[in-house]
């Protein structure tokens, strides 16, 4: 039996929800793969704005929409902490974004120490949470397995029990018969 990744799982799960023309954030850029996925999905009238701490990650996802022919999809590559993320998104963009993604961590393959942290990621994920429009959608995935990532998934996780069920559509996977602490996902859906 093949296993769906949980970055496949979090993709599915934002797709219904996400259409030619929309707005998106990917919040940690990486390799591109979610930025990738947001980019094919809003299309050429679409909009995404990207984050990373790294020019090296901003890059390597620039490439990576460029193999995939993405380059022509409006986006905005932004080398800044995603705490900052609302002072880089348009005035008409501001609770109309449809999809935001955190995969956090550290760049696959780079400095371990360049890893998100949980004093700038809530208050990222707070004033991300604030632009959704409704029915947009918010993923985390969390990785509690090292020092940095424990902390801040116990952040996460303590944030996201505050959410109130009547406004926000909740739900948590995680990868199942594996060791633990295994890495989660958080989902998050505006519904008004
Ligand atoms: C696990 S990788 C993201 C994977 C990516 N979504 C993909 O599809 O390839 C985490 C990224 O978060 C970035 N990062 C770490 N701290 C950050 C911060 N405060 N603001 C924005 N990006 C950050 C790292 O540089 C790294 O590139």
């Amino acid at each position: 039996m093949t296993r769906i990744s949980l970055v496949d799982q979090t993709q599915q799960l934002i797709a219904p929800y996400l259409r030619p023309g929309d707005s998106a954030i990917d919040a940690t850029a990486g390799n591109g793969y979610d930025t990738a996925f947001l980019a094919h999905t809003v299309g050429p009238h679409g909009h995404v704005y990207v984050f990373d701490l790294q020019q090296k990650a901003l890059t390597a996802t620039k490439s990576h929409l460029a193999t995939r022919g993405l380059s022509h999809i409006p986006v905005r590559y932004c080398l800044s902490c995603h705490q900052y993320l609302s002072q880089h998104i348009a005035e008409n963009d501001s609770l109309n974004i449809k999809a935001i993604m955190f995969n956090l961590g550290y760049l696959p393959g780079g400095d371990k120490t360049l890893t998100t942290q949980a004093g700038s990621t809530l208050i990222a994920i707070q004033s991300a949470v604030n632009l959704l429009a409704i029915d947009g959608c918010l993923s985390i995935i969390a990785y509690p397995g090292h020092r940095a990532g424990a902390l801040e998934f116990s952040c996460i996780y303590n944030w996201f029990t505050t959410l109130n069920p009547l406004s926000y559509a909740l739900k948590r996977i995680s990868i199942e018969k594996t060791l633990r602490p295994a890495p989660e996902v958080f989902f998050i859906r505006r519904r008004r």
